[in-house]
């Protein structure tokens, strides 16, 4: 595939960033199908959609250990606190703050295992499993799963519905017949008393808080789950003779066998939150992944990297590829809780960005429908504060209600992604019905951010906070004034919603063009751009060099300002000690940006979803370009092809 030669050669500058159809997809998608032999602790191989995933150990389902099965409806409360007469916002602290903080919480749907019955006196570890061989084929969304037990072989095949939150699930073996091989199902409580929980989720021995009823059907039955206020329910279909029936009274573990000439069984799990009579067949669910995969590769932006040259090129490779499709969920996606399972409006932009820049509009579509469901909470929350138009919240449970906490009430960066995200829209589709789509939420949103700019008679001119946290959320908020990431998005915001304005015929208020003209400008010290106005020994304070997100991001991100002075920023530059090709490449496979075998970022309690997405963010400008930059850009040597992605701003 690759001859002594093509690692030397020039790169390909001028590769159409629209051409499609040219790169062999399926055969490099095909090198990167995770195979495995042992369970990852931490990190699950998935099936889902999107909506929900269904992580598994080595057996292809939750069997020794309890992946999580969660999704974007499951959610809990605990009950209210007991603190009496929580009338005005100033009665919520302690309990009561934080009781809102954590509630509702996004719970674990539930496990599904292999039962052993008998089998090695009922005491089977993953350890006395002999020829382990798994396979996520990632042209099929099929995980193969293969081993063998007292020398009868086990064969698991797992997939999930791209329509519905189903999972089918087919197990081949001789012990399915002869030895009661079956399956379990249980179900956990889920207190929210933890801000992380990672790698599981819920609490299985809490029996006696939860309660699950089944009800029995032709070839079939549906378990009710009951927690407190939330019920959903488990609706299980199999094939062929089988039963299912309650392990013990007190607890929630039913098991699924069949006892009678097959060795082959098959079944359907569909969790959803109403009873749906779901009888969904294995072959049916396997049939619509089947067209789903093949689709999803071959639309949209695709890179081929010299993998087998340069090991770098091949983990940036495996990355593209091997990504976990990032929902608009928690920042650890749909692979364990973190912030209970909340989700964060700054963050939106690192979930779903990266998709406008690979042509994948229909992922895109899919959860950019949060601004407008957002958008009634965000004018009363401006409002309560006194503010004119809509104040996004950061971090939400999925009715838009913001959780308190000081970052959460003093962020802002998040307000004016709704302008980044309509502009690249429009691009894309500049209709009369992509203006309409988006006109309320810029109003609403550059109305409030025209409101939140302080006019200071002093200086004559418009200050952001204080109190208020930058981008890098890493100053005192009380001291924290005109930070240069804020300016610039501010200016970059009120500088779209108005182009919407002109765009429809109508009046641009005058107040956004004076906050617009009129924002302070941007904070310098020894001729390099600083984090804000003010900030003491920028350039000698570890916590402040170490995250210059916010000092990149006006040039590397967002487009770059009119006030920008680019010798400035070139000393910013070199002051962050970040800058060219090689360098960029080297900061995609930073150690603190690093994947494990499973292709998860790593990271602690978090799995850090924006680290995927952020890569495929990076990958996508530098596939695609940006105004006034053709891509692509790649170290020079490196022989590749990009084709379908969409230029970025
Ligand atoms: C399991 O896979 C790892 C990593 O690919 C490999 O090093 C190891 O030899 C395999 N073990 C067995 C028993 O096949
Ligand atoms: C949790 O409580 C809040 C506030 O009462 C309510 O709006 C929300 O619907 C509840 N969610 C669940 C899942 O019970
Ligand atoms: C709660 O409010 C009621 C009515 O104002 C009052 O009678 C009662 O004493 C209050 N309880 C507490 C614990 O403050
Ligand atoms: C299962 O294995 C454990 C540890 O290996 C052992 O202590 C226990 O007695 C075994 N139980 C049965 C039923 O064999
Ligand atoms: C339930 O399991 C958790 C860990 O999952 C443990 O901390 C707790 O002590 C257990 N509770 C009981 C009653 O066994
Ligand atoms: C279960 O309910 C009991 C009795 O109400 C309570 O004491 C216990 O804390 C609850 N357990 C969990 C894990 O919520
Ligand atoms: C039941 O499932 C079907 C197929 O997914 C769906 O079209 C229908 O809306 C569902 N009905 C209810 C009541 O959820
Ligand atoms: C891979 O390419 C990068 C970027 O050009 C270069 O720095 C590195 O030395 C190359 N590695 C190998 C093993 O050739
Ligand atoms: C006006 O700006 C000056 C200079 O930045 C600052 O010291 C002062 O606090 C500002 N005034 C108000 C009322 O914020
Ligand atoms: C900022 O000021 C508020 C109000 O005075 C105070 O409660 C808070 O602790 C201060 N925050 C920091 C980080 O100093
Ligand atoms: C940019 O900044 C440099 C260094 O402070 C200054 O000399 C130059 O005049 C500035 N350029 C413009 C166009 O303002
Ligand atoms: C800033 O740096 C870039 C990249 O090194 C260079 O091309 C550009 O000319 C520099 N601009 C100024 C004004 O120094």
């Amino acid at each position: 595939m690759c001859n002594l030669n093509c690692c030397t050669l020039l790169l390909i500058s001028n590769v159409s960033p629209v051409a499609e159809g040219k790169i062999d997809r399926k055969s490099i998608v095909q090198q990167y199908n995770l195979r495995l032999n042992q369970s990852h602790p931490y990190s699950p191989v998935q099936v889902g959609n999107g909506n929900y995933a269904f992580g598994v150990d080595v057996t292809g389902l939750q069997t020794f250990l309890p992946h999580n099965t969660l999704s974007s409806w499951g959610w809990h409360n605990s009950s209210l606190p007991s603190t009496p007469n929580q009338t005005y916002p100033s009665d919520y602290t302690g309990i009561g703050c934080q009781w809102l903080i954590a509630n509702p919480h996004r719970i674990n749907l539930g496990r599904v295992g292999l039962w052993f019955g008998d089998i090695a006196g009922a005491n089977v570890t993953e350890y006395i499993l002999d020829d382990k061989e798994q396979v996520l084929d990632l042209c099929e969304g099929v995980i193969t799963s293969l081993f063998s037990i007292n020398d009868a072989e086990v064969h698991v095949t797992t997939v999930a519905s791209p329509e519905t939150d189903t999972v089918a699930v087919q197990i081949s073996s001789t012990l399915v017949r002869t030895a009661g091989l079956g399956l379990f199902f249980d179900f956990p409580y889920v207190t929210g008393n933890n801000k992380f929980d990672a790698p599981f989720v819920g609490l299985f021995n809490a029996t006696a808080n939860h309660s699950t009823t089944i009800k029995y059907s032709n070839r079939g039955a549906s378990i009710t789950h009951t927690l407190d206020a939330t019920v959903y329910v488990a609706e299980i279909a199999w094939e062929g003779y089988a039963r299912i029936s309650r392990l013990h009274e007190s607890e929630h573990k039913y098991i699924l066998a069949t006892g009678q000439n097959s060795e082959t069984l098959s079944f359907t799990i569909t969790y959803a939150p109403q009873l749906n009579a779901s009888t969904w067949k294995f072959e049916t669910i396997k049939k619509q992944a089947a067209a789903w995969w093949p689709d999803y590769w071959s639309t949209g932006g695709f890179i081929s990297l010299p993998a087998s040259c340069n090991s770098s090129a091949n983990e940036i490779q495996r990355r593209t590829v091997l990504h976990p499709p990032p929902p608009p969920t928690q920042e650890s996606g749909l692979v364990n809780n973190e912030w209970y399972g909340k989700f964060h409006m700054e963050m939106v932009f690192w979930h779903i960005a990266h998709w406008m820049f690979w042509g994948k509009w229909d992922l895109y579509d899919r959860s950019i429908g949060v601004y407008e469901r957002f958008l009634t909470s965000s004018y009363e929350r401006a409002q309560e504060q006194g503010y004119e138009g809509a104040r996004l919240g950061k971090m939400n449970d999925p009715s838009g209600r913001s959780a308190p906490g000081e970052i959460n009430s003093l962020l802002i960066w998040q307000q004016r992604h709704p302008m980044y995200f309509a502009e690249m829209d429009y691009r894309y589709s500049p209709t009369q019905d992509m203006l309409r789509k988006w006109d309320a939420i810029l109003t609403g949103v550059a109305d409030f951010m025209a409101s939140y700019a302080y006019w200071n008679t002093t200086t004559v001119r418009y200050d952001l906070g204080p109190p208020m946290y930058p981008v890098s959320e890493n100053s005192n908020p009380n001291a924290t004034i005109n930070s240069i990431f804020e300016l610039a998005y501010w200016r970059f915001g009120l500088d779209v919603a108005s182009k919407w304005q002109t765009r429809q015929n109508k009046s641009v208020p005058e107040a956004w063009t004076h906050v617009h003209n009129n924002l302070a400008p941007f904070p310098i010290d020894q001729d390099a751009y600083v984090t804000y106005e003010g900030i003491p020994d920028m350039w000698s304070t570890p916590d402040y060099t170490e995250d210059p997100s916010g000092l990149l991001g006006i040039y590397g991100w967002l487009p770059p300002d009119s006030r920008l002075n680019m010798t400035v920023f070139n000393n910013t530059v070199a002051k962050a000690r970040r800058g060219d090709v090689e360098r960029a490449v080297s900061g995609l496979l930073d150690v603190n940006n690093s994947f494990d075998g499973v292709c998860m970022p790593l990271g602690g309690t978090r799995v850090p979803t924006p680290s995927a997405a952020g890569l495929l963010l990076a990958v996508g400008m530098m596939c695609g370009g940006w105004d006034g930059f053709e891509g692509p850009v790649w170290p020079a040597g490196w022989v590749l092809e990009c084709e379908g992605f969409t230029r970025a701003m």
